[in-house]
């Protein structure tokens, strides 16, 4: 793992902006993994920007996001399809039919998995993974405890994430109790992996990441089988002051 040090969330939203940049104008059809959340807010805004400054298109991308929660559609204002359009899809020229989101709402959930991991073979896999950590290490929501052979599953949410994610909705009450996930199987067949780390609070799981023993009680620690992660992590995070 190569571990990119820089000062704080904007520095490392400007480094991811500059990888997927390169990624995105140097192959023909690009295929994009995308996570949710705060930390890669700004890394969206600063891609827009770019499409605005016309030094980048994106109608040539393919995207499939991580995970979306069961039960909320792509209305629903705390639905990661939702996220997804409203910070990212809907303000650069990439085809809607070609952002992938699964689709919590469907009446098959299982059978969504599925389909969800043969659109990812279809394309020929994903070339870029980005990545958030969660405080307990789940990555996409691969809660501590997933086989690292899990591909595209429906997972019951542990109760800190739903707390952790508890401030995006008016009480934790509300936040769903299950997602769909891409698996970390499916995570791991990405040729590239970003990994985006930031903020003081994620400093013990990003310690416990880079030193920490490779097992399933700790999702992140699988990203040490793969040979081409690179994690880019603000001072915050690292520990610096
Ligand atoms: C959420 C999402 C993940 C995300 C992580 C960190 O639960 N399912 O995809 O990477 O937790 O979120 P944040 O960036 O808001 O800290």
């Amino acid at each position: 793992m190569n571990l990119v040090k820089v000062k704080n969330h904007e520095e490392m939203s400007e480094n991811a902006c500059r990888i997927i940049m390169n990624k995105v104008s140097s192959l023909s059809s690009p295929v994009l993994g995308l996570a949710t959340g705060s930390t890669p807010e700004r890394l969206y805004e600063l891609l827009i920007k770019e499409y605005e400054r016309k030094s980048i298109t994106f109608s040539h991308v393919t995207t499939f996001n991580l995970d979306e929660y069961v039960g909320l559609g792509e209305t629903h204002s705390n639905s990661y399809r939702y996220f997804m359009d409203h910070h990212l899809f809907k303000k650069i020229d990439i085809p809607k039919s070609r952002t992938h989101v699964p689709n919590g709402t469907g009446g098959d959930l299982k059978r969504e998995c599925h389909y969800y991991e043969e659109l990812i073979e279809n394309v020929g896999g994903i070339d870029l993974q980005i990545l958030g950590l969660g405080l307990n290490g789940h990555i996409g929501f691969n809660e501590p405890g997933t086989p690292f052979s899990a591909k595209t599953h429906i997972v019951d949410l542990d109760f800190s994430t739903r707390k952790a994610n508890a401030r995006f909705f008016r009480s934790v009450k509300e936040v769903p109790t299950q997602a769909i996930t891409m698996g970390i199987e499916t995570i791991l067949r990405s040729k590239q992996i970003l990994l985006l780390v930031s903020g003081e609070q994620k400093s013990e799981a990003l310690q416990r990441l880079l030193d920490g023993e490779v097992s399933e009680e700790f999702p992140a620690s699988v990203l040490r089988n793969h040979p081409n992660v690179t994690i880019i992590a603000d001072a915050a995070a690292v520990g610096m002051p």
